[in-house]
């Protein structure tokens, strides 16, 4: 077993804790995020990769015996691709999960359970090439998904470390569809020290046990949070109150906003057939372009999480 695996962080239940102040998150068109998120969401251009993402060329069969070179990547740098001279089966995709953590029972929509493999392998495939308001059809159509956290709403015990995507099948070169990824690292740097405290005391209020906004863990701020585009975001505010409004906390989140859809911190993977993809949950926000390509629904992503 990994020594890799998450670290647990207290979490008080929001449920057990006083409300000092709540409220509610509209975004407006005139916030800076959401044309540069227009911007950099709907390119089918693709961004280049994260520095020295790749960690090897390997035949399939060489995986089992070099998957701790990808575990040290991952450490250093919290994203790792190798390039495979083959599709994984599902079997080995798994078990080399199983060596950064456990690998998650794929809890999902419905809607969506027929892309699962065995409880654990969510067949990532666009079904619908329209642009849909449907949540969790969004997946597998052409959307665009904007920044998020993974399950970032859930208890952090339950929120995967790792998330693992085995391309079976890419968008051709650009034509969107490309996954995408700012450090969260960076995005903290960009708020002020004022705004950052505010942020770890901030919840969303319909989930009662997520995690604030912001905390540190292993010395690095990682982000619980997910952009909602234009749906309402209910917070609740469990920290010191002072004199802090819900309209300075309303400024932060668009401030945090601006900085996740910052041009210059956003990179992409230019993906090939049978290249594997790990990524630290707790370090990069991530999301997708939205496909633009019509002709063919062949694009196909095996997904694994992993805690
Ligand atoms: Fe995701």
């Amino acid at each position: 077993m990994s020594t890799m695996g998450p670290t647990v962080t207290e979490v008080a239940d929001l449920a057990t804790m006083p409300t000092v102040l709540g409220g509610l998150f509209v975004e407006q068109a005139h916030h800076p995020h959401v044309r540069m998120r227009e911007r950099s969401l709907t390119r089918s251009d693709w961004l280049p990769e994260p520095d020295g993402i790749l960690v090897a060329e390997l035949a399939a069969d060489e995986l089992p015996d070099r998957t701790g070179e990808v575990e040290q990547r991952l450490r250093d740098d919290g994203i790792a691709k190798v390039r495979l001279d083959r599709l994984l089966t599902n079997d080995e995709l798994v078990t080399f999960g199983r060596r950064l953590g456990t690998v998650m029972v794929h809890e999902t929509s419905p809607k969506l359970q027929h892309q699962v493999d065995d409880g654990l392998v969510f067949n990532l495939r666009r079904e619908r090439t329209d642009v849909t308001s449907d949540y969790a059809l969004a997946l597998i159509s052409s959307n665009e998904l904007t920044l998020h956290a993974e399950v970032c709403v859930r208890p952090v015990q339950r929120q995967p470390r790792y998330i693992a995507l085995h391309c079976v099948e890419p968008s051709p070169p650009d034509t969107g569809g490309q996954t995408v990824f700012v450090p969260m690292t960076a995005v903290h740097d960009r708020l002020t020290r004022t705004q950052a405290e505010m942020l770890q005391h901030a919840h969303f209020s319909q989930f009662p046990e997520s995690p604030p906004f912001l905390s540190w863990r292993g010395g690095r701020p990682v982000f619980s949070f997910r952009d909602f585009g234009d749906d309402l975001l209910w917070w609740r505010y469990v920290g010191p109150r002072g004199s802090l409004t819900a309209g300075e906390l309303n400024e932060t989140l668009v401030r945090l906003l601006e900085s996740m859809y910052d041009p210059d911190l956003m990179t992409g993977v230019s993906w090939r057939r049978a290249e594997l993809l790990v990524w630290d949950n707790w370090r990069f926000f991530h999301g997708r372009t939205r496909i633009q390509e019509t002709d063919t629904e062949a694009r196909h992503f095996k997904n694994i999480k992993i805690n």
